[in-house]
């Protein structure tokens, strides 16, 4: 069984992870409609989880119309999910950051994330977060959008098999501030997110993955809009 995590554009990720029943696809932060980069449209995506992490429009602003057709149970701080329910989205799980929960395809777990987290009407979006997700044997971390941080050493101790970096810069850490996430966590494969979608966070991509290949023990995946990282789950 594999664990196959596609890339759409921006911070946006399709996860198809086995569980016992066969498989499930999670959906981490999606943006899509207004995304110049996402190679396919909200109304093109499946969904069983809908993970998102903070509350920018880039990061919601497809959120409510997906968990509203596919019935998908949306993961995410109180916060977001309480506005979702105002939206008439009922399946929702809320956490807070360190807690997590157990579900058919492996367990999800809220990191620390230092960014901002106001919803687009608004609202209060309560704190941003990262993803931990244990899926069969192996672990995945979603930075999703923070600053560099310390306490990415202490995410990185248990073994990471896929971490997925913010490199755009100006909104979240840069390339520079990624290499050194790297060197924290120590994951076996890295994948960088969060760029290129916008002039303001368009990064040289391949310099990076020369810069990770010669700095770190990581093995960098720099894909383009729609292109998959596949994992072995056992
Ligand atoms: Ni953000
Ligand atoms: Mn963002």
């Amino acid at each position: 069984m594999e664990i196959e995590a596609t890339w759409l554009g921006h911070g946006t990720w399709s996860l198809v992870v086995p569980c016992p029943q066969g498989t499930r696809t999670i959906l981490i932060d999606p943006f899509l409609n207004d995304s110049p980069t996402a190679p396919v449209k909200a109304d093109q995506v499946a969904a069983d989880y809908i993970l998102i992490s903070h509350g920018h429009f880039d990061h919601v602003s497809d959120a409510a119309s997906i968990a509203r057709r596919t019935g998908a149970l949306v993961i995410s701080n109180f916060e977001i999910c309480t506005w979702l329910g105002k939206q008439g989205i009922e399946r929702t799980h809320p956490h807070n950051l360190g807690g997590g929960s157990t579900h058919d395809f492996g367990r999800v777990q809220l990191t620390l994330a230092h960014h901002s987290s106001m919803l687009p009407d608004g609202s209060y979006g309560g704190n941003p977060s990262g993803f931990l997700l244990w899926i069969g044997a192996r672990k995945l971390y979603f930075a999703c959008d923070t600053a560099l941080f310390y306490d990415m050493k202490l995410i990185g101790e248990e073994g990471i098999d896929l971490a997925v970096l913010p490199i755009g810069d100006q909104f979240t850490m840069g390339p520079a501030d990624a290499i050194r996430a790297i060197q924290l966590i120590q994951p076996k494969i890295v994948a960088p997110s969060h760029y290129d979608t916008w002039p303001p966070i368009h990064q040289d991509a391949a310099a990076w993955q020369e810069q990770v290949r010669a700095q770190t023990s990581a093995e960098p995946r720099v894909l383009a809009p729609g292109g998959k990282i596949v994992l072995k789950a056992s």
